[in-house]
């Protein structure tokens, strides 16, 4: 039986093969919208947007072998992949049932898009089995869920959500952006989709807009059909760059994951901070689950500020590492505050609701030296 590969082998050479004489040791960028195709040939010409240039396979089959799927594809932005992926398994008259926790641009798409599609879609508090059962319609097709979740952190078992989906017949679609195939792997808990923004972990270095989505050869070809035809193939260098930062993915999470969780414990004895939220904190309310369902916390941590929004601003003044700016997962630290980014559409008191007050910050930890980072979230509270 062949020997299985670890996660940092698999994203640096995929399938290992023996390389000919005179091979360059990284692949070649094929910077080129179209390729000679053999005359008289009824094979699918090859052509960037078909999807089928070696850079956009290359990384596709990295992505397949680090999540254990059949099969995976890239596409044009997160965006994209959330879309083609719905797309390719719902039709007209379907019923979509969401987490109520996910990205707001995805939740702009189900709920001001979807429609025009002919298709439903009810948002849930993902929480309990028993709410998705309640939540079932005659015509429900899909469960989308996204974990752990922004940004707070909630990481969700997927597997009562999943053997609920066996049992009725429904595919299981995971954002799994925060947690990277090396953190958790969706499929091993009974998920049918798996759909990353590879503008975050998966790439690593802040410069490159990209999704991809992982799963069964048939579910993939579909996505790859849309692809096609929606136009939202990735560029050939955005997939050399993802392939360059999928290099390094499992050391660079490891250590996220390491300096996140040293800060966190740091953060929570500070008395400015009324709350961090870290799930490798024993204060988080998925902890356990957490220690039991993941490989590691992540990179993602939020805190609340006792002073509120002004705190907020004059300590987001203070800090000198952390950029502020939204996005995640490269190798610098970067924070956003909901209140004026993806929570802006509710209300204070919604916010609150939601257990995000004013003076919530998001910070995405980078790959900055751990005590550097700590001494300037020292400096920037000791000006509050
Ligand atoms: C969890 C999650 N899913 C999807 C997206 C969308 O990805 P993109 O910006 O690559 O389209 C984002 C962020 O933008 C995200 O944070």
């Amino acid at each position: 039986m062949k020997r299985r590969l670890g996660f940092s082998t698999r994203a640096i050479h995929g399938d290992p093969e023996a390389r000919p004489d005179w091979a360059p040791v990284v692949a070649p960028l094929y910077q080129s919208s179209t390729f000679t195709n053999p005359i008289g040939s009824t094979a699918e010409v090859l052509y960037t947007r078909y999807g089928n240039n070696p850079n956009q396979i290359a990384i596709a089959k990295r992505l397949a072998a680090l999540e254990g799927a059949e099969a995976a594809i890239f596409v044009a932005s997160g965006m994209g992949a959330i879309a083609l992926s719905h797309l390719a398994v719902l039709r007209p008259g379907d019923h979509l049932l969401s987490s109520e926790w996910i990205y707001g641009g995805v939740q702009r798409l189900f709920a001001q898009e979807f429609g025009r599609f002919g298709i439903d879609v009810s948002f849930v508090s993902p929480l309990e089995a028993r709410t998705w059962k309640r939540a079932l319609k005659k015509n429900t097709r899909a469960i989308f869920v996204e974990t752990p979740t922004n940004p707070l952190v909630r990481v969700l078992d997927l597997e009562p959500i999943a053997s609920l989906c066996k049992t009725e017949g429904l595919a299981l679609l995971v954002d799994s952006t925060f947690a990277t195939p090396i953190n958790f792997r969706p499929l091993e808990h009974g998920a049918d989709v798996v759909i990353h923004s590879a503008t975050k972990y998966l790439n690593g270095h802040t410069d490159v807009i990209a999704g991809a989505v992982a799963g069964t050869e048939s579910v993939i070809e579909e996505v790859r059909k849309l692809m096609q035809v929606w136009g939202q193939a990735i560029d050939p260098m955005a997939a050399w760059l993802i392939e360059r930062g999928m290099k390094t993915l499992a050391v660079r999470v490891e250590r996220q994951n390491a300096t996140t969780l040293h800060l966190a414990q740091w953060c929570s004895k500070q008395p400015q901070f009324g709350a961090v939220h870290h799930p490798g904190l024993p204060t988080h309310p998925d902890h356990e689950d957490a220690r039991r369902l993941m490989g590691g916390f992540g990179g993602m941590l939020a805190v609340e500020l006792k002073g509120g929004a002004r705190a907020a601003e004059r300590f987001l003044r203070a800090l000198t590492i952390a950029a502020h700016a939204p996005s995640l997962g490269g190798v610098e630290t970067l924070v956003s505050e909901p209140r004026l980014t993806s929570h802006a559409m509710l209300t204070p008191e919604a916010r609150a609701r939601a257990g995000i007050p004013d003076g919530f910050l998001r910070f995405s930890i980078g790959l900055e030296d751990p005590d550097d980072i700590i001494a300037d979230f020292a400096q920037a509270l000791a000006q509050l």
